[in-house]
């Protein structure tokens, strides 16, 4: 197995072709700014985590990579979707992305709002119409990323995370909820739906899910200690927009250092959990030591 980076790249390519495919700009009757919304959003330079995991559970089961392919491209414009709507005025008003004018700051907030709405419901259809995959399986999937996506996970960890906004009695096990939700359960259904869509036993699933529940965890701590160290081009947007809202993250609550040393512990146990994978496991390490190097 190459490493880390040059796997990541690889699953780059891999599924920007996917997302080309139904994002093409010759797709008819759809409004021209909404359309250059929607792909402004998707291809802006992600780094392409959630497919990346797609792919690796998949290679663990030793599944055929073109039919998860749409399982991938599904994954990722939900979580553009989210991040258009993450940026908006009344959620954390935050001016660009990933080095770029933010989708409301380029086009306008309804413009981003529709396109946000236009990326969650084409993930949905893509699901639905998934060539490789059975009716049954194309439920499974659709049924695990609307309860991931939404108002028991994604949606509902946001909406945590506003009420939590400027409330210093945060507890860690207030962040803790909130984190699982918000950005691990699109972590935690990408490698289930990859694994699914492979046919994987169930004891490699429950397995991969461990993983993924852990490491969805790590991001977002990670996430926040990046948001409290890191420089403008690597965050991709002004640092700080976490303590300019009042945000509760690990590092208001825990302190940076304890924080870090939280991070460290999950990425301990998350290796842990891969050691019983009996499996090829490279690229699920490959982004343990990734999120730990960033904050280093
Ligand atoms: C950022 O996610 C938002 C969170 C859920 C923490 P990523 O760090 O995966 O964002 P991109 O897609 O690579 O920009
Ligand atoms: C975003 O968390 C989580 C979702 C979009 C669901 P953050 O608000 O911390 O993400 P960034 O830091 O803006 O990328
Ligand atoms: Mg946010
Ligand atoms: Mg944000
Ligand atoms: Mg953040």
């Amino acid at each position: 197995m190459k490493d880390f980076e040059h796997y990541l790249a690889d699953c780059v390519s891999w599924v920007e072709e996917g997302l080309h495919s139904y994002l093409s700009p010759a797709v008819k009757n759809v409004d021209k700014t909404l359309a250059e919304a929607m792909r402004y959003s998707v291809f802006q330079g992600g780094k392409r985590i959630r497919p990346m995991l797609v792919h690796a559970s998949c290679l663990a089961a030793g599944g055929d990579l073109q039919t998860v392919l749409p399982v991938a491209c599904a994954i990722e414009m939900i979580h553009s979707y989210s991040l258009i709507h993450d940026d908006l005025p009344a959620m954390d008003d935050d001016d660009m992305r990933r080095c770029n004018p933010s989708c409301h700051k380029k086009f306008s907030e309804a413009v981003a709002i529709l396109a946000g709405d236009a990326l969650q419901t084409l993930a949905f259809e893509i699901l639905a119409t998934t060539p490789g995959l059975s009716v049954e399986q194309r439920l499974v999937q659709i049924t695990t990323l609307a309860k991931a996506a939404g108002w028991q996970g994604m949606v509902s960890g946001q909406s945590i995370d506003i009420a939590a906004t400027e409330n210093i009695a945060a507890t860690t096990q207030i962040l803790e909820m909130m984190h699982i939700k918000k950005t691990g359960a699109l972590i935690l259904a990408s490698l289930t739906m990859g694994a699914y869509a492979a046919n994987a036993s169930d004891d490699l699933v429950n397995l991969l899910q461990q993983y993924g529940r852990i490491t969805g965890l790590a991001f977002q701590v990670q996430d926040d200690i990046m948001d409290a160290i890191s420089d403008s081009h690597t965050l991709g947007k002004k640092p700080g927009s976490d303590k300019k809202n009042g945000k509760a993250t690990y590092v208001s609550v825990m302190g940076l250092e304890q924080a870090k040393g939280y991070l460290a512990d999950l990425l301990k146990q998350s290796a842990e959990i891969l050691e019983s994978v009996k499996k090829e496991t490279q690229p699920l390490q490959g982004l343990i030591h990734f999120l730990g190097k960033r904050i280093n």
